[in-house]
């Protein structure tokens, strides 16, 4: 009897998610394009599971290993290699066999794949995967989606069984709708991964530039933020980032590491999608930003060579400060959130795809790497209001401690600005709670100026809204 499924790629997550298939009980094939990364992988790796992984060095013996309906999860390297790598598959696999792209796909790419592959006769699938290399192997979050009825009869008890589990059993693996919407739900969780992330950073650096903490102090004050509402893997991280020790020197290994932050695009993507859609998501595209200005390191050497008188602030009361960053992380946080949430429920409506918001926040709450008890707070939001929130800042769950943040934060954003420490998160997500809480905004000038230069028109507050108007602003002869 063949393998239960395949595995195409033994990269960092296909062994992992391989390895962790096999110790649930079901038995996999697995390939990889070149044979050294497979032939390492059961020799170092493939221990206790041996009667439950095949290796395959040839594509043909792959496919042929596998029962019928065969299931093939693709873990390789997103973009035009998921095409490549399906199609060199199309030849040994027969009608009704499935695909699962289980790579950060774009998830434009993964609907176009579903419609194309599917006139070849085979049933493409997407699934976003987040945990990375431990949470593939010991339970990610999947967000998975496509033709329903493949989940319900082929896929779902399989991915059910390896995802990660909430405290209360619930597995962190739910279908998320039909076409690419698996792959966006994990474009946004990865936006949400950037802005997150950014947010602790920034914390770091004013504990560090602000207060003068020093690294020791700076991982007790993250730890305590981690025994509070602040708890989540990235806060326990980055404590124990900062307690770890440079092997070669002893030093804090933090203070040896570049300020040079990298990205594979998945926040990019998010960016991108929230200008498409025209969405404010400045906390998610800041991130992205913070990456990209982190990454001319040599321009920023320079500039501070030309500009070098960095204002030196005093601070009165460090733990009163303290406490004000805690409020203005957890505030960011909540914001950036927002902003995810609204994002995918705007896709939901203009795809049509009925996402679950409240059930994707409890995917979230375990396996990946934005997993904090936090996310059980969004699915109280969202089963609080029936489904309908038009932005987590307004429900009852987030907004009295929001009110209760907002002077600690303000306090927090003018000190690094008058400290000139960069702290673009903390400062745009006040931004935008103060433009998303204030009824009058400056655009009435700026359709005053769109209409003079374009005739672009504008609405008037005395009359109704779909009505237009054209001022004559200036005689053109
Ligand atoms: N790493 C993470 O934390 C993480 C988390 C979530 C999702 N992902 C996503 O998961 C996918 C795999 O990531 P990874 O971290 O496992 O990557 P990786 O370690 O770099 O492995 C890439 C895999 O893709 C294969 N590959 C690359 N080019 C190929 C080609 N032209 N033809 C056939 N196979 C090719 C590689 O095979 P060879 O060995 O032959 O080169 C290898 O098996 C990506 O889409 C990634 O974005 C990664």
């Amino acid at each position: 009897m063949g393998s239960y499924v395949g595995v195409v790629g033994m990269g960092v997550m296909g062994q992992s998610l391989a390895l962790n298939i096999a110790n649930h009980g079901y038995t996999v094939s697995v390939y990889n394009r070149h044979g050294e990364a497979t032939k390492d992988f059961m020799e170092s790796r493939v221990k206790a599971q041996k009667d439950k992984v095949t290796a395959t060095y040839e594509l043909k013996d792959f496919v042929d290993s596998l029962e019928a309906p065969r299931k093939v999860i693709l873990m390789v390297k997103a973009g035009p290699v998921v095409d490549a790598v399906t199609d060199s598959l199309l030849p040994f696999l027969s009608e009704g066999d499935i695909v699962v792209d289980a790579g950060n796909s774009y998830y434009k790419d993964t609907s176009r794949r579903m419609a194309d592959y599917a006139k070849k006769g085979i049933s493409f699938f997407g699934m976003g995967v987040s945990g990375g290399e431990k949470g593939a192997l010991v339970g990610p979050s999947i967000m998975p989606s496509g033709d329903k009825n493949l989940y319900d009869n082929y896929l779902g008890k399989l991915l059910t069984d390896i995802s990660a589990h909430t405290e209360d059993g619930s597995p962190c693996c739910d279908y998320i709708g039909p076409e690419g919407s698996g792959q966006y739900v994990k474009m946004v969780h990865n936006g949400i991964e950037y802005g997150d992330i950014q947010i602790i950073d920034e914390a770091y650096f004013i504990m560090k530039n602000v207060l003068g903490m020093s690294n020791a102090e700076m991982a007790d004050a993250f730890e305590s933020w981690n025994n509070g509402r602040l708890d989540s893997f990235l806060i326990e991280i980055t404590y124990k980032i900062l307690r770890e020790k440079d092997p070669d020197t002893g030093d804090d290994l933090i203070d040896h590491i570049l300020d040079e932050a990298a990205q594979k695009g998945t926040g990019m993507w998010t960016a991108i999608e929230g200008l498409e859609m025209h969405m404010a998501i400045p906390t998610m595209a800041e991130a992205v930003f913070a990456r990209n200005l982190s990454a001319v390191k040599d321009e920023r050497v320079i500039a501070s060579k030309v500009f070098t008188d960095k204002p030196s602030v005093s601070v009165e009361d460090r733990d009163a400060l303290l406490a004000d960053l805690e409020q203005a992380v957890y505030a960011s946080k909540i914001m950036s959130y927002a902003q995810g949430f609204q994002l995918l429920e705007k896709a939901s409506r203009e795809h049509d795809w009925n996402l679950k918001l409240g059930d994707i926040a409890l995917l979230w709450r375990e396996g990946c790497i934005i997993r904090a008890k936090f996310l059980g707070r969004i699915k109280a939001a969202y089963d609080q209001s029936d489904g309908k929130v038009q932005n987590l800042m307004l429900t009852d769950e987030f907004r009295d401690e929001i009110k209760a943040a907002v002077p600690g934060w303000r306090r927090v954003v003018v000190k690094a600005i008058e400290a000139g420490v960069y702290v673009p998160t903390l400062a745009n997500s006040l931004m935008y709670f103060d433009g998303y809480t204030s009824e009058f905004l400056s655009a009435n000038l700026c359709q005053a100026q769109r209409d003079w230069f374009g005739a672009h028109t504008y609405h008037r507050d005395d009359q109704p809204h779909d009505l237009s108007f054209h001022h004559r602003w200036e005689e053109l002869d």
